[in-house]
């Protein structure tokens, strides 16, 4: 059944706190809680939530409780016959290492681990398992020292001894009140690095960041990243750190990208393990993007946390607004934005359009792992920003301060957020909520007119929002903030204010109304105008530029965002455009062949100006998807752009070697980052300079890029250098992850038979989420040519495989599933080919995650 943020009912019992002693085993672990309890409505039954629980025993106020004052089902403890304060005393039994599921206390390799959100704690023990029910811990650790030597969990050590036969203890407190969700331990052989500092506060803390033994050197980048972000939290939202350790673990074996448990995050691998050998640039940035998203959880999720899971966005949304201003703050703020703007008009945008399109607070769930999404994460991040456009950067920044003091401690509400910000800013921001509530990308229509008698110039926006499953609409507009500028024949920019009905405050108009005039009377010539600089609001936007206005403008306009997105838009005419294709290409590659022959360009910034849109991105703008079509145009794109290129490309990839050398300074990663670029173009035309670039590079952000030509245009030497690339590196699994990611994105239909062999080999892993997204995410995700084959191979085994996860790990196979959003918009043919593999897991998925998605995406 579903679950209403209509039916919220505050918790019947609170647990202010909860005291668990676990004896760990990989086979079986026996955990006792002891929960304090009091009734909040009194006369309400005692309900706890327990998962698959081996019950041994149980009490209260320390008397053994008879058969007849409780049920367990499997699922939840009832206790019958109590109203008043009492403690309650559980011991269960439960089995990590039969757990593949990776939620609650699982193994990954010689360690044991926890996932808890959103409800993994009750496949642990016995609790309200809901956010709003906020304990106080101690945690007890028993282990063989041996196996487990370092015991870790939540909140601050207190003590450790010595037990009987070869075990040991270790005990933590953690004297914040904190979700069940958040909770955390780990066990095993961990080695860490560590570093200690004072907070802005005066606290001195240790920062520690482990793994297992042979991969602890390749800790002291996140380390550093920790660091940074702690720092970063104290000068721009004044947030200090409240406990005496931090500690970070890298598991191999982890669905998410990690979690931000109280005083104890847990990563993937992926996003803690980096050296230049093993890891690309991108990685690096990655680590420490992610590194501090959950660092920034402590105060956006974890000192303030959810009153229940529809306010998801209110952490996760908030959270990746501030990770993505601490890495524009700390690197490029405009190479930060196309990073952004990419995956959202890409993935985010492909969501919004499809049958998963959800509003950023749901108002209703199945299965709540299925809201871990780009619109709950990446659009919610843009409505933050959308906020501060609408309220100035003075009031934000008092708003945020106002809801981390009004809240701190509390479980809070969307409603709570708005509240801080509506107070700080004076502005009433019931208009600005409908944009949590409305889902689907809103599309800006925009028309100039200009009347040559009296000069008058004219700018008609009409805003619309397209029907989204479960709402029909019409839905009511939006507040959008816009940025705006109009350019004179030389590229002057028209100081004058437009009249209109709707506010504006320089460049930025605030949209209202569905409709809105902006007049420039006698303005006496036609302007170019040019709209949405630094993607001010998360929409679709259509004027129709003709290909020389588009160049025009990414000449004109200052800021290098603006100027990267005019060129996408450049692509996309010379991709899917009919009258305007050979315009485009041609206005394209003037325009390319003047940034590479300019000196003082960033080379990031010409790099990302290199990367034509990804198929997603193309996919959106067009209303049916061949995608044999857009993946065939946007290759001749390329070798038609790469042969008129040829010598600014060569040139500039051997002017850059010396700068690309090695080192993560800003300036070798963007000279790398503008060679790959290169590399990549001139694969169109040769491969040797790939062969050679494989052959004597140091780093694997240029390895990779090497072996990838190699392998993509299927070069003389690919498969030795595969051979070779695979010996080298047979026992990181992090690496093993990239070649195998390569190989399934071989842009061709017969990478599927590659990809076959791969799930017949030693490598294939299907108990390790990393491993399935490497094989098979890569695949659906990132090889149209090969998942959309037109015999629908690779729809049947992406099926098939996501029926075989599903008994494994549901999240893992629910996300895979994910990649079938857009199969109504595909052609003819490969639609029905979609919809029978949809079909025919129709009685073979038994998860919650699965069943929710599967239903959803035929609904
Ligand atoms: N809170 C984690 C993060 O964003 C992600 C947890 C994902 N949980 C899930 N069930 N999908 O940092
Ligand atoms: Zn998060």
């Amino acid at each position: 059944g579903h679950v209403y943020l209509a039916d919220y009912q505050p918790p019947a019992w609170r647990i202010p706190h909860a005291d668990l002693r676990f004896d760990l085993d990989p086979d079986a672990t026996e955990v006792e809680a002891r929960l304090r309890l009091e009734p909040a409505r009194p006369g309400e039954p005692l309900l706890l939530d327990g998962e698959d629980l081996e019950l041994l025993a149980i009490e209260l106020d320390g008397q053994p409780l008879p058969p007849e004052r409780y049920d367990y089902d499997g699922q939840r403890l009832c206790v019958h016959g109590v109203a008043a304060a009492c403690e309650l005393r559980t011991r269960v039994r439960i089995r990590p290492a039969a757990n593949t599921r990776l939620e609650g206390l699982y193994r990954s390799g010689s360690l044991l681990l926890t996932q808890c959100e959103s409800e993994g704690f009750r496949r642990i023990t016995f609790l309200a398992d809901r956010p709003d029910v906020m304990p106080t811990w101690r945690i007890t650790l028993r282990a063989e020292r041996r196996a487990y030597p370092v015991l870790l969990a939540n909140g601050n050590p207190v003590g450790s001894r010595e037990l009987e036969g070869g075990r040991h203890e270790a005990v933590w407190e953690n004297p914040h009140p904190t979700p069940g969700y958040l909770f955390a331990i780990a066990a095993g052989p961990l080695a860490r690095v560590s570093t200690t500092l004072t907070t802005a506060e005066g606290r001195r803390v240790e920062l520690n960041v482990w793994a297992e033994a042979g991969d602890v050197e390749r800790c002291r980048y996140a380390l550093g990243a920790v660091e940074r972000a702690l720092r970063w939290d104290e000068q721009r939202f004044g947030r200090c750190y409240d406990l005496d350790v931090f500690n970070i673990v890298a598991a191999q074996d982890f669905t998410m990208g990690a979690m931000e448990n109280k005083g104890l995050n847990i990563f993937n691998a992926r996003y803690i393990l980096a050296d230049e050998a093993t890891a690309t640039d991108t990685d690096f940035l990655a680590i420490e993007s992610v590194v501090a998203h959950e660092y920034l959880h402590n105060w956006s999720g974890n000192r303030v946390t959810l009153r229940d899971w529809f306010q998801l966005s209110l952490k996760e949304g908030l959270t990746v607004y501030r990770d993505s201003e601490f890495s524009a703050d700390l690197h490029s703020r405009a190479l930060k934005r196309i990073e952004v703007v990419r995956l959202l008009r890409g993935r985010q945008f492909a969501e919004d359009a499809g049958p998963l399109a959800h509003p950023v607070r749901p108002q209703r769930y199945r299965e709540i792992s299925n809201f871990y999404t780009l619109t709950v994460y990446e659009k919610g991040a843009e409505l933050i920003r959308v906020l501060q456009a609408l309220v100035g950067d003075e009031a934000f920044q008092a708003g945020m301060a106002r809801y981390f003091a009004d809240n701190d401690g509390r479980a809070a509400t969307l409603e709570d957020f708005l509240a801080a910000h509506a107070a700080a800013s004076g502005r009433d921001l019931s208009d600005f909520a409908r944009w949590y509530a409305q889902a689907g990308t809103p599309e800006l229509r925009i028309s100039a007119s200009f009347d040559e008698a009296s000069g008058d110039y004219a700018l008609e926006i009409i805003q619309s929002q397209p029907a989204t499953p479960g709402q029909p609409g019409p839905k009511a507009p939006l507040p959008i903030p816009l940025r705006f500028a109009l350019y004179g024949p030389a590229g002057q920019r028209v100081g004058a204010a437009p009249q209109t009905d709707a506010p504006v405050r320089g460049d930025l108009l605030e949209l209202r109304e569905a409709r809105h005039v902006l007049r420039w009377p006698g303005l006496g010539f036609q302007p170019l105008p040019a709209f949405n600089q630094g993607f001010s609001a998360p929409v679709r936007l259509r004027f129709d530029y003709t290909p020389a206005q588009l160049a025009t403008l990414a000449r004109w306009e200052a800021d290098p965002f603006s100027r990267w997105d005019l060129l996408q838009q450049l692509a996309v005419q010379a991709i899917t455009g009919t009258d305007a294709r050979v315009a485009a290409t041609e206005a394209l590659r003037e325009v390319l062949a003047g940034l590479l022959a300019d000196d003082g360009a960033d080379p990031a910034f010409v790099a990302e100006c290199l990367a034509l849109p990804d198929f997603d991105t193309l996919a959106e703008a067009v209303p049916v998807v061949d995608p044999q079509a857009l993946a065939g145009a946007r290759e001749s794109l390329l070798a038609t752009l790469a042969a008129a290129l040829e010598q600014p490309l060569r040139q500039r990839y051997a002017a850059l070697a010396a700068a690309a050398g090695g080192g993560l300074q800003a300036s070798a990663m963007a000279a790398r980052a503008l060679r790959n670029a290169c590399l990549d173009w001139l694969g169109h035309l040769d491969t040797v300079p790939a062969q050679t670039q494989f052959d004597a590079t140091a780093t694997m952000t240029e390895r990779l890029a090497a072996l990838r030509v190699l392998l993509h245009r299927q070069a003389p030497g690919a498969e030795a250098a595969l051979a070779a690339f695979r010996e080298r590196f047979a026992g990181d699994p992090l690496v093993t992850d990239k070649w195998i990611g390569l190989v399934a994105t071989r842009p061709a239909a017969d990478a599927l038979a590659d990809v076959q062999w791969l799930l017949a080999s030693p490598w294939w892993k299907p108990a390790n989420p990393n491993r399935v997204r490497a094989v098979l995410g890569n695949l659906s995700r990132g090889n149209p040519l090969a998942f959309h084959r037109l015999d629908g191979a690779g729809h049947r085994l992406i099926a098939d495989q996501v029926a075989a996860i599903d008994p494994i790990n549901p999240q893992v196979a629910a996300r895979l599933l994910g990649a079938f959003e857009g199969w109504r918009r595909l052609r003819s043919g490969l639609r029905e080919s979609a919809e029978a593999a949809l079909a025919s897991l129709q009685d073979r998925l038994a998860s919650a995650d699965g069943r929710d998605l599967l239903d959803r995406l035929r609904a």
